[in-house]
């Protein structure tokens, strides 16, 4: 009765029972969780969305929002009840409006990422949301998660590209606050709520984007160094020299690099010399390469840094970050790391990296570090591949976690909770925050129809 009811509002191309067609979303990008579902349904509007929640509100069935499926948690994947239905939003994927002078730009929720940074690009701006999924992630999907990504440096997460929302709230209501202003503070920031909270309490269904000059040539180095605190050493020095115009900076172990260049077809290290870690940056001065080359000799003179070279062109800057956005698939590879995307201070990155080191070595001293991470923001991606036949490593997970929290971090930087952190929230938030979440989760999603089973 209902799923025809859903079929009726969607007419023929927006709903699959086939499950041939249904197979991929059924699990997350990992792998780590398999549900299953009656039907995944793709609305092409706001309205049709709108009719569908109302419909599974008044039958009391879940819906499992899902956007490019990239997510690292678990979130848009059904539990395995077989009753949550799959609402994907890839139908949704117009770009409603360029406003060039306003440096802002209306978007469905379904938009792919690239997309996106395209048409920005099309009118000489610029979308600053950048990561290794954006050929397939969505733009609901990266409010959702508040993504981060290579730029958060510079420009900060999803959350701060964001000017107005437009969401459908669990009784099928429509709210929209599609405005494009810099300044508005008539009332509650609502269009925050929905942005990080995973499609627990509305269904994002359109945005207007920040849109901001495009920030000229870039000019992209690799850096050897011997310690991860010396990358926290370099960027101090390096804002010194060029301020805000470091765009990415991005440490990776060379353990990293070398599952990449094992496992990714056409890659190779540029650098002779290994070391034990290196910086991947993007700096936007202009195109001056002889005067990064002078800013990072000075820095090896002073000792943070044992080796360098800069892109000649935009090829040999593609094909270093081709190395870069390659990791997650090399580190899926090899084999399935216990992930830990976790944040500190900058300032207190080295004591977490010394701290951790320690940890690791007293608990599974023959678990293999996998880190890597946008350093320039604090986050780690601090993952343990532990030995094979290493049963539970929840162990390794809560020491972790207590570490970062000691050090004034966070256990979820920029993946979010989705199913697979869930247990961790309440321990690493006070019971305050915790409260209040439930408040709003309640008062949001009184019959709990939306992406039940993820964060709260
Ligand atoms: P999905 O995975 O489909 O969904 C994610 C969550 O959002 C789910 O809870 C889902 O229910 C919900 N959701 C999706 N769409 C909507 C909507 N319209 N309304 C309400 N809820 C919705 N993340 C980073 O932050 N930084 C990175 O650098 C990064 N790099 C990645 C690299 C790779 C190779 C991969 C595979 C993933 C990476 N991710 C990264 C993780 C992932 O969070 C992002 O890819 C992206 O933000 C998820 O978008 P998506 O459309 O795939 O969302
Ligand atoms: C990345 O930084 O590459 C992503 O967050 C993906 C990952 O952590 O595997
Ligand atoms: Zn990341």
């Amino acid at each position: 009765m209902l799923l025809e009811q859903l079929k009726d509002i969607v007419g023929p191309k927006g709903w699959t029972t086939d499950p041939g067609d249904i197979q991929s979303r059924l699990t997350d990008w990992r792998g780590m969780v398999r549900g299953t579902t009656p039907i995944v349904i793709s609305p092409v509007s706001a309205a049709e969305v709108s009719a569908l929640v109302r419909a599974c509100a008044d039958a009391g069935v879940a819906i499992v929002p899902q956007g490019g499926n990239t997510g690292m948690c678990a979130g848009a994947v059904p539990d395995a009840s077989g009753t949550q239905i799959i609402l994907s939003l890839a139908r949704m994927n117009a770009i409603r409006a360029v406003d060039a002078n306003n440096f802002s730009m209306e978007v469905e929720a379904g938009c792919i990422l690239e997309k996106i940074q395209n048409a920005a690009i099309a009118v000489d701006r610029y979308f600053a949301l950048s990561l290794s999924a954006e050929g397939s992630c969505q733009i609901g999907g990266n409010l959702s998660t508040n993504a981060g990504g290579i730029n958060v440096v510079r420009y900060g997460t999803a959350r701060a590209q964001v000017l107005g929302l437009e969401a459908v709230l669990a009784d099928g209501s429509i709210v929209s606050s599609m405005r494009s202003l810099r300044k508005d503070t008539a009332g509650y920031d609502l269009k925050q709520l929905f942005i990080g909270s995973e499609g627990t309490l509305g269904i994002i269904t359109a945005a207007t984007l920040k849109l901001y000059p495009q920030p000229g040539p870039i000019s992209t180095a690799l850096v050897a160094i011997n310690s991860a605190g010396d990358a926290v050493r370099l960027l101090s020095f390096l804002r010194a020299e060029f301020a805000d115009a470091i765009e990415a900076f991005e440490l990776v172990s060379e353990y990293v690099f070398g599952l990449v260049v094992k496992h990714i077809p056409d890659t190779e290290m540029p650098l002779e010399d290994t070391a034990p870690w290196y910086v991947l940056m993007d700096v936007a001065i202009g195109g001056n390469e002889e005067r990064l080359e002078a800013v990072l000799i000075r820095a090896a003179e002073a000792d943070l840094l044992s080796d360098a070279v800069i892109a000649k062109n935009s090829t040999e800057s593609e094909q270093l970050w081709h190395m870069r956005h390659a990791i997650a698939e090399a580190e899926r590879a090899e084999r399935k790391a216990q992930k830990h995307d976790i944040s500190v201070p900058v300032s207190r990155l080295e004591e977490f990296l010394q701290r951790g080191e320690a940890l690791l070595a007293d608990l599974v001293p023959d678990a293999q570090l996998v880190a890597f991470g946008h350093v320039g923001d604090g986050n780690l991606h601090y993952n343990v591949a532990l030995p094979e036949g290493s049963e539970d490593g929840t162990l390794v997970t809560t020491a972790i976690y207590d570490l970062v929290d000691e050090l004034g971090g966070s256990f979820s930087a920029e993946h979010g909770i989705g199913s697979l952190k869930r247990e961790y929230l309440p321990k690493y938030r006070s019971e305050g925050e915790i409260a209040l979440m439930r408040t709003l989760k309640r008062a949001l999603d009184p019959k709990n129809i939306l992406n039940p089973g993820k964060v709260i």
